[in-house]
């Protein structure tokens, strides 16, 4: 590979640590990275993103969801377009490569194949999508659920903590409700998702290897649950005679613990608010979050069953009223077989061993699946620690992740898949 020191994996791989750098300053707090769904910082973040894609030689532009896409064009009249892309967004105070470095890559590697004079008989889209996380709205994968074309009509109305509707934070980004339809891809237009993603789990860091495959995405179902009590004089109500919302959510929150552990899941309340909220007034009402995770749906259903029978029983026992509704959820998804040999054909190459592992974690990806085959890449990170700002990375670990992208699109092209036209 003779490409120019400037543009050599070394100095490119140098140069995506220096951009996650740099949009991790990109933030709505002077500390930590704090950014949301079509806020200024997310308009900030894809302004200068959009500047990297056109200096590696490609059209950036915002589509009808906020998500930003570059697009690298083929010179083959109606080509088919292989999608790459992650998350632009962060959870608050997060780390600097979740979803960012699946951004990044793409466009170095891009950048690398035009000094190379590399041409691809597919075109080539890179997704900075601008909601995985869920964070402002409580709903996730806004972004690409919009290019799958799967949004939901509800969603104009979820409301901010400021009180700010989606159809409201749209218009103030730039945006037409109306439009969202615009977005969407047709199936027909793609030959896949690819999407690179730091692993945020310990198995690569465990297993000494810089890149790994991803088998399947755990299936997620998020909840928002109401304890409803009566609140009280801290001083003067008898403990026999309280309603005390908090309490049976502490207690409903050990339970949740104890049966996600004896199904083999993960479940998390993340997310907590308690009314009246004052230090000596006996807890009215409760609301807290509820996320709950499986690659088996069945197994992840069945123990939400379980859940709800002990909410009941807690709730009855303490004479409170509950309620809780889905605010999410994504089926497990399975990456494409036929994708996964392609990528473990590409380690094979670079000499990299092609460990298969599954993804704890949701992404994108998972949206895109309901419209086309999807392939994962994970990058691995520092004790698999993530979704807090000690995540951290090395800049030898992007050289082999970038050189792996940039084979794996040069080895496409020689798949009759990759060269089929609309
Ligand atoms: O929650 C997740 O799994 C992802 O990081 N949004
Ligand atoms: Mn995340
Ligand atoms: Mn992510």
């Amino acid at each position: 590979m003779d490409l120019s020191t400037a543009l050599h994996s070394q100095a490119m791989a140098q140069q995506i640590m220096q951009w996650c750098d740099q949009l991790a300053q990109i933030s709505a707090k002077p500390n930590g990275i704090h950014r949301f769904y079509l806020t200024p910082e997310h308009k900030a973040c894809n302004q200068q993103v959009a500047k990297w894609m056109e200096q590696a030689g490609m059209t950036a532009f915002e589509d009808a969801a906020g998500n930003l896409v570059g697009r690298l064009t083929s010179a083959v009249p109606n080509a088919k377009t292989l999608m790459i892309g992650s998350h632009l967004d962060t959870i608050p105070n997060a780390g600097r490569y979740d979803g960012i470095l699946g951004v990044l890559l793409p466009i170095a590697a891009i950048r690398q194949l035009n000094s190379l004079g590399i041409e691809l008989p597919y075109h080539i889209d890179v997704l900075g999508f601008g909601d995985e996380e869920g964070i402002r709205f409580g709903s996730t994968l806004l972004g690409s659920r919009a290019v799958a074309g799967t949004w939901q009509s509800d969603w104009w109305q979820l409301e901010d903590t400021n009180g700010v509707t989606m159809a409201e934070a749209f218009e103030s980004f730039g945006l037409e409700p109306d439009s969202i339809g615009k977005a969407a891809y047709l199936p027909q237009q793609l030959i896949g998702y690819l999407e690179v993603h730091i692993e945020q789990g310990p198995v690569l860091e465990q297993q000494q290897l810089a890149v790994g495959i991803v088998s399947a995405i755990a299936g997620a179902r998020r909840f928002q649950i109401h304890f409803e009590g009566f609140a009280g004089h801290a001083g003067t109500v008898p403990m026999t005679m309280r309603q005390d919302a908090l309490v049976a959510a502490a207690e409903a929150i050990c339970q949740i613990e104890a049966m996600a552990k004896t199904a083999g899941i993960v479940a998390t309340v993340g997310h907590i608010e308690c009314r009246p909220n004052a230090v000596n007034v006996i807890p009215g009402s409760v609301r807290f979050s509820l996320d709950i995770r499986s690659v088996d749906d069945h197994q992840r259903d069945s123990t939400l069953d379980s859940i709800e029978q002990q909410l009941d029983e807690i709730c009855a026992k303490r004479n409170l009223k509950w309620h809780w509704h889905s605010i999410h959820d994504a089926a497990a998804v399975h990456c494409a077989p036929w994708l996964m040999e392609q990528q473990q054909q590409t380690l094979e190459a670079l000499e990299q061993e092609p460990l298969c592992l599954m993804s704890g974690a949701g992404h994108d990806a998972m949206a895109l699946a309901e419209i086309t085959d999807i392939a994962m890449y994970f990058v691995r990170c520092k004790g698999g620690i993530s979704h807090h700002p000690d995540e951290s990375i090395t800049k030898e670990d992007v050289v082999v992740a970038l050189d792996t992208l940039r084979t794996a699109l040069v080895q496409f092209s020689q798949q009759e898949r990759f060269s089929q036209v609309l």
